[in-house]
């Protein structure tokens, strides 16, 4: 199987949550971020072939994942949903960049359709999105390198099935606190030592007052 090289990029406060409340957009906390955080990003997203976000993103954030504070090219949205649960005018249908809607056989057909008369609707399994085999199917139509903008329950399926290359983090000054608030990873969690995921830091540095983190997960052991 081949698949894309993934990259998870994360606004993310010292508490370690990706916003200040469940079903509230973390565009709040991002209103926050220097421009230079910002432009690092958006350079980011101009380097790659792929952005994807999970629905529940989309539904709540109603993000563009386009490229506007760097030069480049708009990468392709991608955005996993079961039951092709996105609403008809969320802004990553509009037609300032490709989208591709993974979803699975359980999907209404008229939402697909709708859908389809859009952008790119592709069926990948029959209950929940396979994610192995979407980024087979992403790979084959290009989509080299991934850029994954969260949010937890996403970023948990990806990580758990080993599909993540690296992490980079951008830091918020804040502590949010709140048991219910995504966290960078939610999901159920690894509950031995063994399976715990050991990252490498290849990079720290400001941009703006923002510390930066880069780490990579599927390193070779020394
Ligand atoms: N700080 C940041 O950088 C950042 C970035 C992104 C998001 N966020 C925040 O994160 C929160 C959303 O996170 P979330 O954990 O609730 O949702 P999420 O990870 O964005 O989306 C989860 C949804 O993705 C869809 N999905 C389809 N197949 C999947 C699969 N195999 N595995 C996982 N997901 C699959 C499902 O939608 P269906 O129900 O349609 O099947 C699922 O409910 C929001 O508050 C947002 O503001 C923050």
């Amino acid at each position: 199987m081949h698949r894309p090289y993934t990259i998870i990029v994360s606004e993310i406060t010292i508490d370690g949550k990706l916003t200040l409340k469940r079903g509230v957009s973390s565009k709040e906390i991002m209103k926050f971020m220097d421009e230079e955080a910002t432009r690092y990003l958006h350079q980011l997203r101009a380097k790659v072939d792929g952005i994807m976000v999970g629905a529940e993103t989309v539904r709540t954030d109603n993000p563009y994942l386009t490229v506007r504070y760097a030069e480049g090219k708009n990468p392709t949205r991608i955005i996993p949903s079961s039951k092709a649960d996105i609403p008809l005018d969320a802004n990553i249908l509009k037609p300032n960049a490709p989208t591709i809607i993974i979803t699975t056989e359980k999907a209404p057909k008229e939402k697909v359709k709708a859908l389809e008369e859009k952008v790119e609707v592709l069926i990948c399994g029959e209950e929940n999105v396979d994610l192995i085999k979407m980024m087979d199917l992403l790979y084959q139509k290009g989509i080299k390198n991934l850029m994954v903008e969260g949010g937890a329950t996403l970023n948990w399926n990806l990580i758990k099935l080993g599909l993540v290359d690296e992490i980079r983090l951008i830091h918020m000054p804040f502590i949010v606190g709140g048991k219910d608030t995504p966290t960078l990873v939610d999901g159920e969690g690894f509950s031995s030592l063994e399976e715990l995921i050991k990252a490498k830091l290849r990079a720290h540095f400001l941009r703006g007052s923002h510390l930066i983190t880069e780490w990579v997960i599927n390193f070779e052991e020394e």
